[in-house]
């Protein structure tokens, strides 16, 4: 019996992964950089056993379905490849997060798995190895494996498209980031299928390729001199751009509803009332509000004049897979 167990936090992309250039081994077209959270965390225990007969995977302890396992299983087949070993697993997974918040992640969860894999099977993966085999469940859990501020690198091959930490002196321990969790009935699209009608489509898609690169540049930057009004301001218009190539997508689409677009007024009123605080999204209609720790109750009670409070959820930077 072979035994494994990892706990991985998500992590939010303050420039966005926003296309693959392959999406089998899932190479991205363009670099990202996110923020690690605290928040939100999966824990994730492995089992591999010779008498195992097939693959079991519980979700929250729910014995989860045959596509759901098959994904999973999918995943582990890498780490057996790579181990040469052929038994089975039971994996137990728990997503940890705040309320019923419909924000379970998968880079937080696949992260997880593989750090749980990774020490079960010994392979004895170090970071950049792992990222790289976490890229391959879902993209942006390659980020998971570090806290803080993580760069995930394009590259051109599976060798070379990998996440890394940013040295930034602490930085990141002056930042929070509160969710605006929006209950949007509205069917999403999911990021894989998004992704791909925005690459193959949108006219808008070239000038998001050649915008992205320059604010991963200026981002670098701004954390290098713990320059916060510019990371809140490259993160927005990041975030905008992104957004803004699915708008020309044939047929075009939008992850926005009309409550994200009264939260995204929310934080501009806010800001030019003299709270610094700058907003991004992602694949949904819920917004996150990058801001500083020293403002962030400031901040929480802004916002909690026009949302809930069980609506809005702190995070700050939290720590890589452990
Ligand atoms: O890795 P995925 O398939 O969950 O895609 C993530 C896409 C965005 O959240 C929109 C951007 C990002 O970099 O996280």
């Amino acid at each position: 019996m072979l035994k494994g167990k990892a706990r991985a936090h998500t992590n939010i992309a303050l420039i966005k992964y926003w296309g693959k250039e392959d999406e089998q081994l899932i190479i991205p077209n363009n670099s990202s950089l996110s923020l690690t959270l605290d928040a939100f965390y999966t824990e994730t225990e492995i089992v591999f056993d010779k008498n195992f007969t097939e693959d079991i995977f519980y979700l929250d302890d729910q014995l989860q379905d045959e596509k759901a396992t098959k994904k999973v299983s999918r995943f582990i087949d890498l780490f057996r490849q790579q181990a040469n070993c052929s038994f089975f697993a039971t994996i137990r997974s728990i997503n940890h997060v705040p309320t019923a918040a419909g924000l379970a992640s998968s880079a937080s969860g696949l992260a997880a798995l593989a750090g749980a894999c990774n020490q079960a099977l010994q392979l004895n993966l170090d970071q950049e190895s792992l990222s790289r085999f976490a890229r391959k469940g879902s993209g942006s859990a390659c980020r998971s494996i570090y806290g803080g501020f993580v760069e995930w690198q394009k590259g051109h091959d599976d060798q070379s498209s990998k996440a890394v930490k940013i040295a930034s002196d602490h930085f990141e321990d002056e930042l929070a980031m509160i969710f605006i969790v929006l209950n949007d009935q509205k069917k999403e699209i999911a990021s894989r299928d998004g992704m791909k009608r925005t690459v193959e489509t949108s006219s808008f898609y070239p000038t998001w390729l050649t915008e992205a690169a320059l604010d991963l540049a200026a981002m670098k930057e701004a954390i290098a001199q713990k320059d916060f009004i510019r990371l809140g301001e490259i993160t927005e218009a990041n975030a905008l751009k992104m957004h803004a190539t699915t708008l020309a997508a044939v047929p075009p689409f939008t992850y926005w509803s009309s409550e994200s677009m009264r939260a995204m007024q929310v934080v501009r009123t806010i800001r030019a009332n003299g709270l610094a605080c700058y907003f991004t999204m992602d694949a949904g209609p819920n917004v996150k509000v990058l801001c500083q720790k020293a403002e962030v109750e400031q901040i929480k009670a802004k916002l909690a004049e026009h949302f809930a409070l069980e609506q809005l959820i702190v995070a700050f930077s939290g720590p890589g897979i452990e």
